[in-house]
């Protein structure tokens, strides 16, 4: 038996952009995504018997429902071994169904580690082409860091280190359908798009209070309508001192952007202490 482990970063999106339906139903995107330090943890083992997948919190599936089992399927297909066994152990961290791409991040984790364990037979071309298949968001976790992602959020431009900040994360309790949230968008239209390119110029100056200024999400005022919470959570941590504090993705996680460790402690330890589920990371 061969075993190896890979961290799977979680993502924010800085800046996120729907530019319209396109005809094979996906949306076009302009987005700003950040991997942060917060990580499932995740364990391939080879040569074992049968195909297996486990994760360490309930209800997760085991089998094909499970992104991290497919990237396993589709790696070893096309090494040509449909029958090989594995066994993947997932750590989970990552608040899932918040928007910050967990499943999407252990899919790419097991490709990345299937990858060592065949010597790198596959070029990072060649598990980008795999991480798509998958889903919209494999390539960006691929690849990691900052990045600008268009298209379906698979052409990836990679973008200067987000400047130094710290991250505190709030997961309300609800969570949300993600085709749902793009058939509200694209019934309700877009009233205000984010500056992408005054974001991306920022990252470039590595000037963090202009890009926490021009930060945004097109989902924020959809979701918020449904669930005021959002809109509560964000005026909480600003208050707390966050330059920007925002929905990721189609949420349901609200993050904080802190240039004070002071601060960004501070607000983690008064929202942790109202009950709310909370994290403390950084840009990795
Ligand atoms: O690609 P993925 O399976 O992660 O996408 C999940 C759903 O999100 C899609 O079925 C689609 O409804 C929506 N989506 C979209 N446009 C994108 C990415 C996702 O409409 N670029």
């Amino acid at each position: 038996m061969i075993r190896t482990n890979e961290k799977a970063y979680g993502k924010l999106n800085l800046s996120l952009d729907v530019l319209g339906l396109r005809e094979d139903g996906y949306h076009d995107m302009k987005m700003i995504m950040q991997t942060v330090g917060l990580c499932d943890e995740i364990t391939v083992t080879l040569g074992c018997e049968g195909r297996k997948c486990f994760c360490d919190v309930a209800h997760v599936p085991q089998d094909e429902r499970n992104l991290a089992f497919r990237a396993a399927e589709l790696y070893l297909a096309r090494c040509g071994k449909p029958k090989e066994g594995f066994d993947i152990r997932i750590q989970k961290k990552i608040p899932m169904q918040g928007g910050m791409a967990g499943g999407s991040a252990d899919a790419a984790a097991v490709l990345r580690a299937m990858n060592t364990l065949h010597e790198n037979v596959f070029s990072m071309e060649e598990l980008m082409e795999m991480a798509l298949t998958l889903g919209s968001d494999v390539p960006f976790c691929l690849m990691g860091g900052t990045a600008l992602a268009e298209g379906r959020g698979e052409v990836l431009t990679k973008l200067p280190t987000m400047p130094t900040c710290f991250v505190v994360l709030v997961k309300p309790e609800f969570s949300v359908s993600t085709p749902r949230l793009f058939a509200e968008l694209d019934k309700a239209g877009i009233i205000r798009h984010p500056s992408t390119e005054d974001a991306v110029q920022a990252l470039e100056d590595g000037n963090l209070t202009a890009l926490c200024q021009y930060m945004e999400n097109v989902f924020e005022p959809i979701l918020a309508r449904e669930y005021p919470v959002i809109h509560a959570l964000r005026t909480e941590l600003l208050e707390q001192g966050a330059l920007s504090a925002r929905l990721t993705g189609t949420g349901s996680v609200v993050f904080g952007i802190f240039d004070s460790l002071e601060k960004a402690e501070k607000a983690y330890q008064e929202m942790q202490s109202k009950g709310l589920e909370t994290f403390f990371t950084k840009p990795v």
